[in-house]
This record gives structure tokens, sequence and C-alpha cells, in this order.
């Protein structure tokens, strides 16, 4: 295989995007809603259809978050299985799962429709399955088939002729759906901008005060609003529910293929311990397959570039790939009981928070925007109690709250204690990122291809803990709550809001 590819999501790479307005100075609205991905341009564009005065706060650009980052399928299972809901909460709580991410699937459509947008969206069919090779692991498979059944999904048992692999257990689902996710937000928000829902980019939110009104500041001005909704995948600043969620990265790529591109579908090959979701797209520049897969704890792995490396292996093994395009990574935050956590916020009266989507995010962003509608319309919502941030669920949550937290507590001290991965500056090499300690400051060092140290604090400003550096995308990364930073200590994602401090760089290089 050769690879001529370049570091980019494919969807940012070969979508236009529009430009909106920076704030300037101060505003009043009814809600503010913070991030400008698949969540908060669906719950804007509701709010404002239902009256209210909106205004939509983004750092960066409309959907260059996790929305431009993830693979565009739509599907009512979720990544945890549908299996676990029942076994976790049963019954009831695997349908409202079901259902509100049919009903999120059909929202999408509508807007497609309604706004005209071409976003590539199509209705293809969800399969998870094994292989000869992976048969240890039909059990899990079997047990999807059962609770998909039992949640009335269209499902068969059967691969369809052509199937690209060869298959020991399936479950097959008809009537899920593909887009492009990057194409489908920059045409939301073009189509629900107006004077009562204003879009404004570049314009990074520093610090949110809960209260009658909410008080958003950003570095361009305040924002007063009745309600806040944090659409920023884990929100920004210190929320409890940052202790129940495992922030996960995983790795994507799109490679030209030497034939054809198996038919449209989202294709989850389960091997040992995860599995490799797979699809085929098209557009203007020609055909790609995608696949997403290789998940780690953030900060937890010391060779990121490994993870490309296996994926490379795996589309090599089972497609004649002829050369990678594009390989990107996204991130996404598992929650302690396997559903998501959407509505109030615990501490707080009048803040929203949408989150705890595992790899599902497009679709469970588009059903928080359905229940946090409700919620502020002060409207009765079906499935708003099962996915309540108060909901509280110890036995579902205890394994991986415990996990997480062993985790945070072991990396503060562990750090801590045996911190330095070098003694002075200029043992860091080139392409390398060390930390080191220097006049009792923990430093994060990396030093470019051209031999220039970039230095930054190596404490993370969300809780303190120890950055990590990862190097196949050149970042800092936290292992506590998933905050990444750029080598320059910019904030890229996660719950940190400032960034990571600047010493004095010219110390002992
Ligand atoms: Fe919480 Fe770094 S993300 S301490």
């Amino acid at each position: 295989m050769t690879a001529d590819h370049i570091t980019q999501a494919l969807w940012s790479a070969t979508t236009a995007f529009k430009t909106f307005p920076q704030l300037q100075g101060d505003i009043e609205v009814d809600v503010a809603v913070v991030g400008a991905g698949i969540t908060g341009l669906s719950t804007a564009y509701l709010l404002a259809k239902a009256g209210k005065r909106v205004a939509v706060l983004e750092a960066l650009k409309v959907g260059s978050g996790t929305t431009g980052s993830s693979t565009g399928n739509l599907y009512a299972p979720i990544d945890e299985r549908l299996s676990s809901i029942e076994s976790k909460h049963g019954e009831g709580a695997m349908r409202a799962v079901t259902d509100s991410r049919t009903a999120a699937i059909n929202f999408i459509e509508e807007r497609v429709r309604e706004f005209n947008i071409d976003c590539e969206f199509n209705r293809v069919p969800w399969y998870l399955f094994t292989t000869p090779d992976s048969s240890d692991q039909s059990k899990q498979v079997e047990k999807e088939l059962d609770a998909a059944r039992k949640a009335n999904l269209p499902v068969s048992p059967e691969p369809p002729a052509g199937f690209p692999y060869q298959v020991d257990a399936i479950v097959n689902i008809a009537h899920q759906a593909q887009f492009n996710p990057l194409k489908y937000v920059q045409g939301l928000a073009s189509a629900i901008e107006s004077d009562n829902c204003r879009i404004y980019e570049g314009t990074k939110v520093m610090d949110v005060e809960d209260g009658e009104p909410c008080v958003v500041k950003t570095q361009q001005g305040t924002v007063r609003a009745k309600q806040v909704v944090m659409a920023t995948h884990s929100p920004k600043g210190i929320y409890a529910v940052h202790t129940a969620m495992e922030p996960y990265r995983e790795y994507a790529m799109a490679v030209r293929l030497k034939g054809e591109l198996p038919s449209g579908g989202v294709y989850w090959h389960v091997v040992k311990g995860q599995h490799h979701s797979v699809r085929p797209y098209s557009n203007a520049q020609g055909n790609f397959l995608l696949v997403l897969g290789e998940p780690h704890v953030v900060g937890h792995k010391e060779h990121n570039e490994e993870c490309f490396l296996r994926l490379e292996e795996y589309m090599t093994k089972h497609f004649d790939v002829d050369h990678i395009v594009y390989k990107w990574a996204a991130q996404n935050y598992k929650p302690a009981d396997n559903l998501p956590y959407i509505g109030t916020s615990p501490t707080q009266h009048n803040t929203y928070i949408a989150t705890g989507f595992a790899a599902d995010g497009l679709t469970w962003g588009t059903v928080s925007a359905m229940i946090i509608q409700d919620l502020i319309l002060g409207k009765e919502n079906e499935w708003a109690s099962y996915f309540s941030p108060t909901r509280f669920t110890p036995a579902a949550s205890a394994p991986k709250f415990l996990k997480e937290n062993f985790h945070v507590a072991t990396h503060l001290i562990k750090d801590y204690l045996f911190y330095g991965d070098v003694d002075q500056l200029k043992d860091v090499k080139v392409g390398e990122g060390k930390t080191i300690e220097i006049d009792d400051e923990k430093l994060a060092a990396y030093r470019d291809e051209e031999g220039k140290l970039h230095v930054v604090s190596s404490i993370c400003t969300h809780m303190g803990c120890v950055v990590h550096f990862n190097n196949a995308e050149k970042s800092w990364d936290c292992p506590c709550h998933g905050s990444r930073f750029s080598v320059e200590g910019e904030v890229l994602e996660g719950p940190a809001i400032h960034n990571l401090a600047k010493p004095d760089t010219t110390k002992n290089d």
C-alpha cells in the first residue's frame, strides 16, 4: 500500500466552509448554546423555531470539532450494545434508546429535505458481525440480535448477497443511514441563521455562571441568557459528570480501493476487545472506504502512531487497498452506566448538558436537542428521565465509575511521584514530546521537525493532572478527563477552558 495521505479528516478536506461572524460586544438572548456541532445546531434550530432568541457560540468553525471527525453513520443500536442496556437498565430503557435514536435519524432526514442540504444522506443497513477468525465473539452478536428483535428494529440474521466478508454471525438492521456530517451541519447552520438565531464563530467561551440570567463570558463579549446549553461534547469547566465518563481516542482513515467499493452500509466487524467500523463514501473527489477503530483511553497510549499502523493492517487484510488518502482521530466519552447524560446539569438550575455519547454522538446529539428543547419549553419528554444527568444507577455504573476514578487517582499520584521523562531540554529529540522539571516547574517540551523547541506547562488547566504526549497527532493529552492541547498549549478539546501556561522557554536548551 502506498501512503500519500494527509492527516486531516476526509470531511474537512473535501467540504467548503461557510464563514460566520465573531461576536462583537455584549448581547442578551433567551438561550446561549455553547458549541456549533450537531448537538448545538440541532438545539438552536428547535428553540429558534419555537420562538426563542438563540445565540450559538463556537470557539473555532461550525462542525470543526467531533462532528467533523466522525464517520457519518446514523443507527439505532449503540457502541456499548443494546443487550448491555437491557441487562443494566431493563427493556424500557432499551426501547427508549432505540426509539429516540430512530426518531433522531428521521429528524436528520427531515432537515435534509426541509433545507435541501446536499450531504449525501442515504438510508442503508447497519451490520454487526463476526467472521470465522473472530467467531469466539459471536455470542455477543447473537445477544444483540435478540435485543434488536425485542426493540422491534427491522432485523435479519442473514447477510445480503455480495456481503464483503465471510460471516460467522450477523445482525442486519435495515433503514439506518449515512451522510457527510460536516456538510450537514454547515447546511443546517446556513439555513437557521437569522435575527433570532445568531451563530458566532471564533468566539471562545471563557466562563459560564449559572443564574438568572446566566452569564457567559467570551473573549469578545458577554452573553446574558435565561438558559445555557453546553453542547461541547464534554461540558467545559468542572462538572460532576466528568468523574462518570472515560475519554477515548479512536483512529480513522479513508482509503482508495483498487476495485469497487462494497455496497452502502455501516459495517461493524467484531474482533476481540473492539469492533472496526467500515463504510463506503463517494463524492466529487472519488470513492473512499472509511475505517474507524483501535480505541484507547486518552493519554494512556505510549505510541499512538501504532494505532494507524494496525488500522492499515486491518484494511489491507480485508480489502484490495491502493493507498491511504486521509487519516485522523476522534474522541468520545463513555458513560459509566452506558447511557448518555442529557438534561439539566445536577448542580445548576439553568444550564443543560449533553455528553457521554460514546462513539454514537451524531445520533445522540440529535436526541439531546429534542430532549433539551422540551425541557426548556416546559414540555413532557418520554425519554428524558432515562438519560437525566441526575439519575442514580450505582450498580450499573460501579465498574466503569471505579475504573475511571482509579485511573484519575493513579495518574495524579504516579505522574507526580515519578515525574519527568528527561533531565535536560537538549535530550528531547526531533519529533519527540517529553516532560521535564526545570527550577521546580513542570514542563512539556516538543521538538519540531526543524529542531525548534515548543515548551509549555505540563499541568492540565482543568484539574491539575500531568499531560502526556500523543505522537500521532503531536498534541499533549490529559489522561484524567480527556482535555487535549496543541504543542503551543492551546486547548484543542475536552473540558479544559484555559490554555497550558507558557513558561520562560529560554532555560537550559
Ligand atoms: Fe481533567 Fe486534565 S482533563 S485534569
